[in-house]
């Protein structure tokens, strides 16, 4: 049985894996409408994640006896200056997300709750990879500065890494 101040940092957590799928979709939108078909897949895509995130801890939260809810979110941001202005906005999220998530681990520890610990586990490796590879793509950026054909490049390497993963083969 989970204890209520885990539980409800839990569903704060839920809220705030439901707040990133949300921030994602709308910069997904952006990079469509904008000419950056590759960065709005991956950015769909990255969407799809935050929304696994969110089901995995509402699921584990109602197996251990508690009561997973869904709040209310703010509207988010829906203009952008740039490309790069995107990604640097996603790598500000997931260090406000890998910071929350720190939090909990902490928390749980704190209360001798080794299982929800455990259970935290498999979010900060998720985290270190994410910032990882949002870290990779400003790099890029940066390298690029305003350099089109640089950006054009970049954005094709999104739409490959936003490709949906090739459905395995019938034997
Ligand atoms: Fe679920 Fe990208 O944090």
């Amino acid at each position: 049985m989970l204890n209520k101040k885990v539980e409800e940092a839990l569903n704060e957590q839920i809220k705030l894996e439901e707040e990133s799928s949300r921030v994602y979709m709308a910069m997904a939108s952006w990079c469509e409408s904008n000419g950056f078909p590759g960065a709005a897949q991956f950015l769909y895509k990255h969407s799809d994640e935050e929304r696994m995130h969110q089901t995995k801890l509402i699921h584990y939260v109602n197996d251990r006896g508690g009561h997973a809810v869904l709040n209310s979110l703010a509207e988010p941001g829906n203009v952008y200056k740039s490309l790069k202005d995107v990604f640097e906005q996603v790598l500000h999220h997931e260090l406000h997300v890998t910071a929350s998530i720190n939090a909990l681990y902490h928390l749980a520890t704190q209360e001798k709750d080794y299982t929800t610990g455990q259970f935290l586990q498999w979010y900060i490796m998720e985290q270190i990879e994410e910032e990882s590879l949002v870290n990779g793509i400003l790099d890029k950026m940066n390298l690029a500065g305003d350099n089109k054909g640089g950006i054009f490049f970049i954005d094709k390497e999104l739409a490959a890494l936003g490709a949906p993963a090739a459905a395995p083969k019938a034997t």
